[in-house]
């Protein structure tokens, strides 16, 4: 049977982002669980914020061209977040934007269009960032992608890795087994 894709981006272009360590980590749960995994990182993927008129006079970025057309080769997402005031980050939005604009004769959200999604978060403080979560799941849903039920949310996350990069925080690495697991499973 062909091995499910599963797309891997975190709402952060920080270098020592902690949502993009959990990211990486839920790459690895995700390869151990029988899927193909594909992590990127936003950083190659820059783009102005969104402006109807920069679209018009230019057309969408070859970066977002290119992240679109990623998205669209792969069956599914998980998306690791940070919470910025509750909310998911300017960045994740900006390129969400972005990435929901068609050109042409596209199909339109040829990026999300039935996508299945896990979510995720991570933040420095003890409550993992969980108020960005349902803003996560109805930012997806408007963009026509299912989002499983459950989550992860990663608390203490500046102790949560060991110096290889590994996720030490057990509880939130069972969680998202079980999360991945069960995005796997719809894909
Ligand atoms: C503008 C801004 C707002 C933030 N708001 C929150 C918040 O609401 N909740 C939270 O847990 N952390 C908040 N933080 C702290 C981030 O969780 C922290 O900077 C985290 O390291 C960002 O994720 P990253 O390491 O993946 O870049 C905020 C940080 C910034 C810059």
């Amino acid at each position: 049977m062909k091995e499910k894709k599963i797309l891997v981006f975190a709402g952060s272009a920080r270098a020592a982002s902690v949502n993009k360590k959990l990211a990486i980590a839920a790459s690895k749960i995700a390869e151990e669980s029988g899927a193909e995994a594909t992590c990127i990182d936003l950083a190659d993927f820059p783009a102005d914020i969104y402006n109807g008129d920069e679209q018009a006079e230019k057309g969408i970025p070859d970066s977002i061209r290119k992240l679109k057309q990623l998205m669209a080769e792969h069956d599914g997402f998980i998306v690791v977040c940070p919470e910025y005031n509750g909310h998911i980050t300017p960045l994740l939005c900006n390129t969400l934007s972005w990435a929901s604009r068609s050109e042409n004769d596209e199909k339109t959200m040829i990026a999300f269009a039935g996508k299945k999604a896990a979510i995720m978060a991570a933040s420095p403080g003890k409550l993992g960032g969980v108020r960005v979560i349902p803003r996560l799941r109805d930012t997806l849903a408007e963009l026509g992608v299912m989002v499983v039920p459950g989550f992860v949310t990663l608390p203490n996350a500046m102790q949560a890795f060991d110096e290889t990069g590994t996720l030490i925080n057990d509880a939130a690495a069972a969680n998202a087994k079980t999360v991945i697991e069960r995005l796997i499973q719809t894909l």
